[in-house]
């Protein structure tokens, strides 16, 4: 018995082969493009999507060697909040406009003034209206395409526009569905109470499941394309934040994930429904059965390292191609040398505006605190500092709402570096630990897929077979007194550029 994870991200699209154990057998990417016609403006187009996800199911069969007959079911993971807006024939009516497309400010107003205000919103759907989510971007079709929202039929998340197109189902399930500003947390379906107030019709809407359960089963057309059979089953899936938090294992009450990719995520799982009442952090559905989980997302977090390589290091960049070797170590080397703290200097990673916990479109990013004694190792390390303390404001936020954090677990890109990790646990003040795989979204939904396909009782008990902590970082007591005193300035710095940041 084979399970199947694909997930649909904003670079690429990744698939993976697992066994009835869990064992990895292989796994494919295929990479596509952006499209930003106005500054602030992401979307993409759904075939490029369908076209990577046959590529990489059709390549994952032939490394594994699989017959077709093997793969029992597939488990969907992609980019949340993206909107798919198509017509009553199925077909797409414009690109899709993605979680990181910024054009949908006034609309957010809209949305709270529907409501009757931002409190009212939250008690709805547990979460407050932000650029990136799906239903302010529903009613920027409805203001600024009206001839758009006219042949309107249904609108889907990335990820199900892939179900899709793969069952012939327009279904969902909670852990994606809750990023749409539609969903009722509590209840774990849609808020018809809140559909009505923005006036859109509740058919516009697929059907919601939970993570675990089949949505249907491959389409002849599908399976032919992909090398399948049509007794292929498709469970619902997750959200990537979600999907990854699985194939890291967050699946029980006291531990949080860290993740530092182009974005920031601090993930942790939660028995029961706790809302910030300021909605500086989201809660959503989790993919596990009648469970849930907080999320903080911070825009720029290995992409300010990325910016910072991209836009200043050009020189270094050709050196560590000449030496064969990753540009981050050099950079990283240098960073190694100079003191905790950065000798006074900090930076704020809004390079992108930011969500948690500030929910600012205006942010921007910024270093602080210059001298002459700087060099380009403290621009390095103050960078992994801002982020690492942006990542420790959803920690704090946590905290704050008495969700218990036992045990922490870094993954992404960022925390392959033994000196970031180190930073991370001086930061938050906590033990840091890395488990033995780094799939992510992908292995999550094959996990849950194995579940729906009957393979395991549980997602727990999935991810007990499947996942081991491998490594641990303690926090250094002197380092942590350092950042323990950093903090405070690092916060209070966005509180005295907030109002200058819209003049900007
Ligand atoms: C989560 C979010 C991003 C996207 C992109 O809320 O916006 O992590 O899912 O992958």
């Amino acid at each position: 018995m084979v399970f199947l994870g694909i997930d649909i991200g904003t670079s690429g699209t990744k698939t993976l082969a697992i066994d009835a154990d869990g064992k990895i057998l292989a796994s494919d990417i295929a990479e596509y493009c952006c499209f930003a016609p106005k500054p602030l403006w992401s979307e993409q187009e759904p075939d490029d999507w369908w076209n990577a996800t046959v590529k990489t199911v059709r390549n994952v069969l032939k490394k594994a060697r699989l017959k077709p007959n093997d793969v029992k079911a597939i488990g969907l993971s992609g980019q949340m909040h993206g909107s798919v807006f198509l017509d009553k024939n199925g077909k797409v009516i414009r690109r899709a406009i993605l979680w990181n497309d910024q054009r949908t400010v006034e609309e957010c107003y809209e949305i709270e003034r529907l409501v009757g205000g931002r409190e009212s919103l939250i008690r709805l759907v547990a979460n407050p209206a932000l650029t990136g989510f799906t239903a302010p971007k529903i009613l920027w079709l409805r203001n600024n395409e009206p001839k758009h929202f006219e042949k309107l039929h249904k609108v889907l998340l990335p990820k199900d526009e892939i179900r899709r197109r793969l069952t012939g189902e327009y279904a969902t399930e909670v852990s994606d569905a809750s990023g749409m500003l539609l969903l009722d947390i509590t209840r774990r379906n849609w808020s018809t109470e809140l559909l009505s107030a923005l006036q859109l019709d509740i058919d516009l809407l697929g059907c919601v499941y939970e993570s675990e359960d089949v949505t249907g089963k491959l389409t002849p057309d599908a399976a032919k394309q992909l090398g399948l059979t049509t007794n292929c089953l498709v469970v619902g899936g997750a959200g990537d934040c979600a999907a990854g938090a699985i194939g890291n294992g967050i699946v029980n009450e006291g531990i949080l994930s860290t993740s530092i990719g182009t974005s920031g995520v601090m993930f942790v799982y939660s028995d029961e429904i706790k809302i910030d009442p300021l909605g500086r952090v989201h809660t959503f559905c989790h993919a596990v059965r009648g469970k849930w989980h907080l999320m903080g997302v911070n825009l720029s977090s290995g992409g300010s390292l990325q910016w910072f390589r991209n836009a200043l290091c050009s020189e270094l960049v050709a050196e560590a191609k000449k030496k064969k070797i990753d540009v981050y170590e050099l950079l990283t080397a240098e960073a190694e040398k100079t003191p905790a703290g950065s000798e006074g200097l900090y930076f704020l990673p809004y390079l992108s505006g930011e969500r948690t916990p500030h929910a600012d479109p205006f942010a921007r990013g910024c270093f602080v605190g210059l001298t002459l004694v700087h060099g380009r190792g403290h621009f390095v390390r103050s960078i992994m500092e801002g982020v690492t303390y942006s990542m420790r404001d959803s920690l704090e936020i946590f905290q704050g709402l008495g969700i218990p954090i036992k045990q922490i677990r870094a993954s992404g890109g960022g925390s392959k570096s033994p000196f970031w990790r180190q930073i991370q646990a001086d930061v938050f003040g906590q033990r840091v630990v890395t488990i033995n795989s780094e799939e992510g979204p992908a292995l999550g939904v094959a996990l849950l897929a194995a579940v729906g396909a009957g393979a395991f009782k549980d997602i727990q008990e999935a991810c007990k077979a499947v996942i081991k902590v491998v490594k641990e970082t303690k926090p250094n007591s002197k380092t942590k007194k350092v950042y323990d005193k950093s903090m405070p300035v690092y916060q209070n710095l966005y509180r005295s550029l907030k109002e200058d940041f819209k003049k900007l």
